[in-house]
């Protein structure tokens, strides 16, 4: 790790990237009570330290389902052996867990975290820098082909036009560069079934109150535009682009909670207890800013904290991971 870097812009594309001094404050508002990012409207996820504390958390448990690396695909292949340096980019850093982990991996690589708000740290290692901007916008500010590997992770929420986004992937990656996608759904499951399943079938899911929170999240997003299938298409909706290989895609069901058996889904498990614990009241800006009232979003958060805590079901939420490589 080294000294202080700031928020620096890439050459060639000065205007539409900020630079952040001393006082970030003009990045970040207040919406009931949390700190959020001032950007983009649509996107309510706070922006302050809980919500870094639980990117953190996010990073660790897809670590562990990626037993212990931060990858799918050919990345050291890709990012290691060619005649120039090569290029990352991680597409809503967040807290920047991934961007560092991954300059730290391949030391000889740039590495470029970019979000909405300057919630990464400041002492990050030489080849990492961070750089703010919406990714919901028709052209992204990176010249074409210009990555070797553009790395996406849970950040459909904050993107309305999801493949507006891909064909700009497309655009910024080199022919042989790589693509990773990787986005959970919004919808729970209940003991190996979607909450939607339950309901058709006429059962009680058994975690009422969880899958509540859930339904109206999710009503609050598509009112803003997000398209909810984004995870579960991600294949369809790369190969739509037409520049991309043959897809990988793959899913994994993460167990939430202390019910798995064997230690890795366990500990996965625990480590999406503690996101979950802090992601219910982070919804509460979204909710509030929806029209529903203050009593009402204190009783869904309560509700759906109660079954996270006392489950008397086994709750999941499932994984979409998807990679490709460019055609050449
Ligand atoms: C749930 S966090 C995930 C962070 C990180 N990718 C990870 O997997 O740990 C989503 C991040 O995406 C960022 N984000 C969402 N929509 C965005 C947009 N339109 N432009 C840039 N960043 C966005 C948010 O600011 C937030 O930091």
């Amino acid at each position: 790790m080294q000294p202080h870097i700031p928020y620096i812009l890439p050459l060639n594309v000065p205007s539409e990237l900020s630079y952040v001094g001393e006082d970030d404050s003009e990045y970040f508002t207040e919406v009931y009570g949390r700190r959020v990012n001032s950007m983009n409207k649509r996107y309510m996820l706070p922006a302050d330290a809980d919500e870094i504390r639980r990117s953190e958390l996010h990073h660790r448990m897809i670590q562990f389902l990626f037993a212990g690396k931060n990858y799918v695909g050919p990345v050291k292949e890709i990012l290691t052996g060619g005649p120039r340096k090569s290029k990352v980019l991680d597409l809503g850093t967040g807290g920047g867990h991934w961007a560092i982990d991954m300059a730290d991996e391949f030391p000889h690589s740039e590495v470029i975290g970019v979000d909405l708000a300057p919630i990464q740290p400041r002492k990050v290692p030489v080849n990492c820098t961070f750089e703010l901007c919406d990714l919901d916008q028709w052209h992204l500010p990176y010249p074409n082909e210009y990555f070797d590997v553009i790395h996406a992770r849970s950040m459909h929420t904050g993107i309305k036009n999801y493949p507006r986004l891909l064909i700009e992937i497309a655009r910024m990656l080199r022919p042989g560069g790589l693509v990773i996608l990787i986005e959970p759904d919004t919808e729970p499951i209940v003991d190996g079934k979607f909450a939607s399943q339950i309901a058709r079938s006429g059962h009680a899911s058994g975690m009422s109150g969880w899958v509540t929170l859930w339904r109206e999240y999710r009503r609050c997003l598509k009112a803003k535009g997000i398209d909810l299938s984004a995870p579960s298409r991600l294949r369809k909706l790369i190969q739509a682009t037409s520049a991309f290989g043959k897809v990988i895609s793959q899913q994994a069901d993460i167990p939430i909670g202390f019910w798995p058996k064997d230690d890795v889904n366990l500990t996965i498990g625990q480590l999406a207890w503690l996101d979950y614990d802090l992601l219910l009241p982070a919804m509460r800006p979204l909710l509030l800013s929806n029209g529903k009232h203050e009593s009402e979003v204190k009783t869904l958060v309560e509700n759906a904290h109660h079954d996270l805590y006392y489950p008397i079901v086994n709750p999941s939420t499932r994984l979409h991971v998807v990679h490709a490589i460019k055609r050449s």
